[in-house]
Parts: C-alpha cells; structure tokens; sequence
C-alpha cells in the first residue's frame, strides 16, 4: 500500500480499535450477543461507515461473537451471556467515505468472574498475538508469524487452529497473503514495507480440530474444549510493524482485569 492508501486505512482500523473498547463497557453477565450486535451495528452505522460481516457471503449480523468452546464465526443471537463465559468479539469496518478499506480486529472478554481455564486459554491467545506481532519486520518471513505463536501456545499446552488462518486485508476483506498461526520459522513469503494483513489466532485449550456447525457459520472446537482468539490488523513498515487496529484505552472486561497478563508488548499503549 503506499502511503495515501495506508492513511485512510489507518481510519477504518481506527473505528474498529474503538468499538471494541465500546464493546468492553457493556459486556456483563445478562446481556445476549444480540446486544452486542446491536451495538456495534449502531457503533459502525452511526461514524457513516458498514460492519463488513453483515451479508458478507450470507453471514446475517454484524460482527461475529464466539462464546467459550465456539472458535469463530459465532452468530449473535438471543443467547444471554452467563457468570464465567468468555467471549471473542471480532469487528471489522469497511470506511466508504474513506476510499473503501477494511479494518479488522477482535478481542476476548470476560464475563464476569473467570474458571482458571478461561483465564489461560485467553491469556495465552493474548500473547500469541503479541508474539506473532513482534515477527512482523521486513525481511522476516510468513512462517516465523506462526512459528513464534505455535511455540508458545504449544509451550502452555494449548493448540492452533489450523482451519481458518489470517489473511491480507485493504480494499479487499480477504486476500492475499494467508497467514497461518502454525508453521515453521524461514519459510513462505517474504514480509515487504507496505504489506498489509492481518494476524488472529485461534487457541484451543485442547486439541486444534474444529467443526463446522449446521448453520454453516459457527465453528465449534470438536473436542468442545475452551477457545480464545485475539486480533490485529497489521502493517509491515521500514522500522518494524505498525499496529493499525491499537488502542489507546484499555479494553474494559479483557484488559483491565488483574488476571491479565500482558506482555512486554502490551505495556506501551501502541501495542495493545
Ligand atoms: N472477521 C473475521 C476475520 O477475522 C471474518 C468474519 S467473516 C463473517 O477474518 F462473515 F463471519 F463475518
Ligand atoms: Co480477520
Ligand atoms: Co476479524
């Protein structure tokens, strides 16, 4: 991408940080996902700007809400959020007013008070984002992303989904390249100034398998075991990476919990 384009992709990315901050301020135990919806619709609808899930190859809602052992693609619906879930919100803005790109990003949240399990399988997807991130430099290569996330999931006894990966995102939801969060450090494409993708995996508490519902959407770990899934939208710069999709608030009911754990990436506000 050259640098105007970057510039207004940098505003859609910026939207969607900022729902999911929006987000965090209204998860609590009683609420449904459909709440959530409704609010991220209203969120996206009211800055002129689309929630790119809605009608997106017949996805009915506009974000995807996945609830404890659901891996992605979870629909919002009338189900109520009880004491213990965990919840990934995955949001992503498409900005016409601003050249038309996408922004992709989503986080866990906790409702209400957390198992011990909960606790792990989202603070490990956590820091396998962060560990992914900091891979991101010229030069590096596709697979010592997935490498470096592998490593440590594994390392904390969880899994990596191997179905559904990260992708190139602009003007285009899903494109080249596929970034998998498995794999071996050294090989795939090389990381170029100017890349933009995308970086969100998917930890299982047990084992990596999934399945597919009858829905067609909502993907299930099938071993039903807890999942967590954490995401940014990234670019690739001269000096490093720049973190399109950061925050500069903390995300209430994820990160300001003191059972988080956040790495030395998470400490300055343009990593998380
Ligand atoms: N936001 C998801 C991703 O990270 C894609 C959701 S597609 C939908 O790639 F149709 F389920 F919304
Ligand atoms: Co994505
Ligand atoms: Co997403």
């Amino acid at each position: 991408m050259t640098p105007s384009m970057i510039e207004r992709m940098r505003e859609s990315c910026r939207m969607a940080a900022e729902c999911l901050v929006a987000v965090g301020r209204i998860i609590e135990p009683g609420i449904t996902t459909n709440h959530i919806n409704e609010f991220v619709h209203r969120f996206i609808t009211d800055r002129s700007a689309y929630p790119a899930p809605l009608n997106y190859k017949g996805f009915p809602k506009s974000v995807c809400t996945s609830v404890n052992e659901c891996v992605c693609h979870g629909i919002p619906s009338d189900r109520v959020l009880q004491d213990g879930d965990i919840v990934n919100v995955d949001v992503t803005t498409l900005y016409p007013a601003k050249g038309g790109y996408y922004g992709d990003t989503s986080v866990t949240f906790y409702v209400g008070t957390p198992s011990p399990e909960a606790i792990h399988v989202t603070e490990t997807a956590r820091r396998c984002l962060e560990v992914g991130i900091a891979q991101v430099r010229p030069g590096a290569r596709i697979g010592d992303i997935g490498a470096a996330i592998q490593e440590l999931a594994e390392k904390e006894g969880c899994s990596v989904v191997r179905d559904y990966v990260g992708h190139g995102v602009g003007r285009v939801f899903h494109t080249d390249p596929q970034v998998p969060h498995f794999g071996r450090a050294g090989t795939g494409k090389r990381l170029k100034p100017g890349m933009v993708f995308t970086i969100e995996p998917m930890i299982n508490l047990g084992r990596y398998e999934t399945e597919l519902q009858d829905d067609d959407w909502t993907v299930l770990t099938a071993d039903r075991s807890l999942s967590a899934q954490f995401e940014h939208t990234v670019l690739v710069t001269h000096e490093g990476v720049e973190v399109l999709t950061r925050r500069d608030e903390i995300v209430p009911r994820s990160e300001d919990v003191p059972w988080a754990k956040l790495g030395p990436l998470s400490t300055p506000a343009a990593f998380r």
